[in-house]
């Protein structure tokens, strides 16, 4: 069943939990999340990065997970993740997408709230939600970055409070320690800091880079207000270590065996990820 970001947001706030978010740049990722979902009746997130444009067109697979969505016996958002371009988010929200992310995190505070305010009176005239982000995020991959990321970047409780009250968005993600890709050391999560992010909005809040961070600290993000956990690099691993492992010294392996054996691997991964996020014995 498809349904909007704010459906979603409100069955984690009531039940304390986060939803999980995952990327899904193609079929294989779509079925692996899917199921768990339906096996552990819980809403999801199913999402299209920008960024993923090179290795898989919104066009291509939007309409397959807006299917997948509405055939789906559980809630299920379809999300535009990271959206960079305005044009880009309305043709997410013209093939059905349920909710879009704003990213003008690298853009100065008032041209970030002036087109995340644009990004909102779009959406709203879907009947779709927003997602918006205040401090910086760097990629693990980015040269000068560790898993620590530098202070400076570090959301603004304070400036996370005025931007929430300018734009009403539905959901916010805050900088406070994550990082996108491999974590190259132990990441060090701002609890605190998310602990006053949302003391002072009182809106979900988002973690991305949510692949490779510890149970612990994902349970410790959930009590202090994260509500929606961003997760795709650790899962994408697994389907090519399961992969690896299947073509080992083996003859005779199709590419279907492939898919199905990545299918798998990332089910156990995001399975076990979705455990922790909704707090399922
Ligand atoms: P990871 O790929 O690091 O898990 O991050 C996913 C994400 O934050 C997408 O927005």
């Amino acid at each position: 069943m498809l349904v909007n970001l704010q459906e979603v947001l409100s069955y984690a706030e009531k039940n304390r939990c986060a939803i999980g978010a995952f990327n899904t740049p193609n079929l294989e990722c779509i079925m692996a999340v899917l199921q768990n979902a339906e096996t552990y009746r819980v809403p999801v997130i199913i999402a299209h990065a920008q960024v993923h444009e090179s290795i898989m067109p919104l066009d291509t697979i939007g309409p397959i997970m807006v299917l997948c969505a509405k055939r789906a016996k559980v809630p299920v958002c379809v999300h535009l993740d990271h959206g960079e371009s305005l044009d880009y988010i309305e043709k997410a929200l013209e093939l059905g997408f349920t909710s879009a992310m704003y990213d003008g995190s690298r853009l100065t505070f008032e041209e970030n709230m002036e087109n995340t305010l644009k990004a909102v009176r779009m959406v709203r005239k879907y009947g779709a939600g927003i997602e918006a982000e205040i401090g910086v995020m760097r990629s693990s991959s980015d040269s000068s970055e560790g898993s620590k990321g530098e202070k400076g970047i570090y959301t603004d409780p304070e400036i996370a409070k005025k931007f929430a009250e300018m734009t009403n968005v539905d959901a916010l993600a805050a900088s406070f320690g994550t990082v996108h890709g491999i974590y190259t050391e132990k990441p060090q999560l701002d609890f605190q800091r998310i602990k006053r992010i949302k003391e002072l909005t009182r809106i979900p809040l988002v973690m991305h880079g949510g692949s490779g961070v510890s149970r612990e600290d994902y349970i410790t993000a959930i009590e202090k207000g994260i509500r929606k956990i961003n997760y795709y690099t650790y899962m994408s691993r697994e389907a090519v270590f399961a992969a690896k492992e299947l073509l080992n010294g083996q003859e005779g392996v199709l590419y279907h065996d492939i898919a199905l054996t990545a299918v798998e691997a990332m089910k156990k991964d995001s399975g076990k990820a979705m455990k922790v996020f909704y707090n399922i014995p």
